[in-house]
C-alpha cells in the first residue's frame, strides 16, 4: 500500500478507513521528527508486529520549557517521508500546531508520582506535554500498539501510568536504546554538538554501564554508587551534570539501598545540547 500523509485529523480518520479491522493489529510510532536510527528501529519493530502502521511527526509545543529548544529543534520533512516510506509505514500523520492545540484547547494530562524525579524534575511540564500529546494521538488513531524507545525509560513509565489510570485500550511497547559505535545514544540534539564536545558525550553512557558494572558487581549503597558516577562525569570539563539518579524502574523513584533491578539513569549539558540516557541494571542475586 502506498504511503498516505496526513495534516488534518479528518485526513487521517478517512485514511483508517482503509485500515485493516477485526483480529488485525494497528501500530503507532509517535515522533518529533527528524527520524534517526533510534527511530528507525522502532519502525521496523512495529512494521513486524502490526498490519497497518501509522507514524506521526508532530515537534509538541506542550512539552517544552519557554528556554528550551523548541525553536531550534531540527526539522526534515523529506528525509522523514522517504524513510517512512521505505520502511513500508501506511499513514504519516503530520499535523499543524492549530490543528493540534486550536485557540480553544484547554485540557491537559497531569501525571503525578512517576514525574517527580530525573527529566520530570528538572524539566516543569514536561511529561504534562507529553502525556496531553499521547493520549491526543491515541485518540486519534487508535493503535492497538504504541511503541516508545528506552531512551526515555522515564517516558515509557509515564505513558504506561496513563494508559492504566485512565483505562485506554492499547499495548505499550518498549524497545531497546539504539546507539553509535561508541555507545552514544542516537538523538535529533546529537546533531548540535561539536567535535570535541561529540567526543565528551560518550562519557554519560561510559558512566552508566560502570553503574552496572558495580551493581552487578554486589555494590548495595545507591549513595556510594552515585557518588562514583559523579566522580566519573566530573573527570569530563565540557560536561555539565544535570542528574545522574539510580530509581526503581516501575516508580521511577530513587532508591537508597540497592535490592532488585534499578535504572541509572542521567541528564548532562554539553554546550547548550542536552543529551539523557540510562540503563537497567539487573542484580542476577537479588
Ligand atoms: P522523539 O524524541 O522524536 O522520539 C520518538 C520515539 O523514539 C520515543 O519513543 C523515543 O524514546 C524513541 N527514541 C529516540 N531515540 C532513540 C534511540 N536512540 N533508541 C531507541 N529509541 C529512541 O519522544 C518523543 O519524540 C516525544 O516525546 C513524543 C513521544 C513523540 C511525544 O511528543
Amino acid at each position: 500500500m502506498a504511503l498516505v500523509v496526513a495534516t488534518s485529523i479528518a485526513g487521517a480518520r478517512e485514511a483508517m478507513e482503509v485500515a485493516p479491522k477485526g483480529g488485525s493489529s494497528r501500530g503507532l510510532v509517535p515522533t518529533m521528527g527528524a527520524l534517526h536510527e533510534g527511530h528507525h528501529e522502532l519502525i521496523q519493530v512495529a512494521r513486524r508486529e502490526c498490519d497497518w502502521l501509522a507514524v506521526s511527526i508532530f515537534v509538541n509545543p506542550t512539552q517544552f520549557g519557554p528556554e528550551e529548544d523548541f525553536d531550534t529543534y531540527p526539522r526534515d520533512l523529506e528525509s522523514d517521508l522517504a524513510r517512512c516510506r521505505q520502511l513500508g509505514v501506511d499513514l504519516v500523520f503530520q499535523p499543524g500546531r492549530d490543528e493540534i492545540y486550536p485557540a480553544t484547547h484547554r485540557t491537559f494530562v497531569e501525571i503525578e508520582t512517576v514525574t517527580s524525579h530525573l527529566c520530570g524534575r528538572f524539566r516543569p511540564g514536561h511529561f504534562r506535554g507529553v502525556a496531553t500529546i499521547v493520549l491526543k494521538l491515541l485518540n486519534i488513531l487508535e493503535p492497538d500498539r504504541a511503541y516508545f524507545g528506552e531512551k526515555d525509560a522515564q517516558q515509557t513509565v509515564v505513558v504506561r501510568q496513563m494508559v492504566k489510570d485512565l483505562h485506554l485500550p492499547v499495548n505499550i511497547r518498549q524497545v531497546p536504546t539504539v546507539r553509535d559505535t561508541d555507545g552514544l545514544a542516537i538523538s535529533s540534539r546529537n546533531r548540535h554538538l561539536g567535535l570535541r564536545e561529540r567526543k565528551a558525550a560518550t562519557v554519560l553512557f561510559r558512566t552508566l554501564k560502570e553503574i552496572r558494572t558495580m551493581v552487578l558487581q554486589g555494590a548495595r549503597d545507591a549513595g556510594q554508587v552515585r557518588r562514583n558516577g559523579l566522580r566519573l562525569l566530573s573527570r569530563e570539563p565540557l560536561v555539565q551534570v544535570e542528574y545522574l539518579d539510580l530509581v526503581d524502574p516501575e516508580t521511577m523513584q530513587p532508591v537508597s539501598r540497592i535490592q532488585g533491578p534499578v535504572r541509572a539513569a542521567g541528564a548532562i549539558r554539553l554546550g547548550r545540547v542536552r543529551l539523557i540516557d540510562n540503563v537497567l541494571c539487573e542484580d542476577r542475586d537479588g
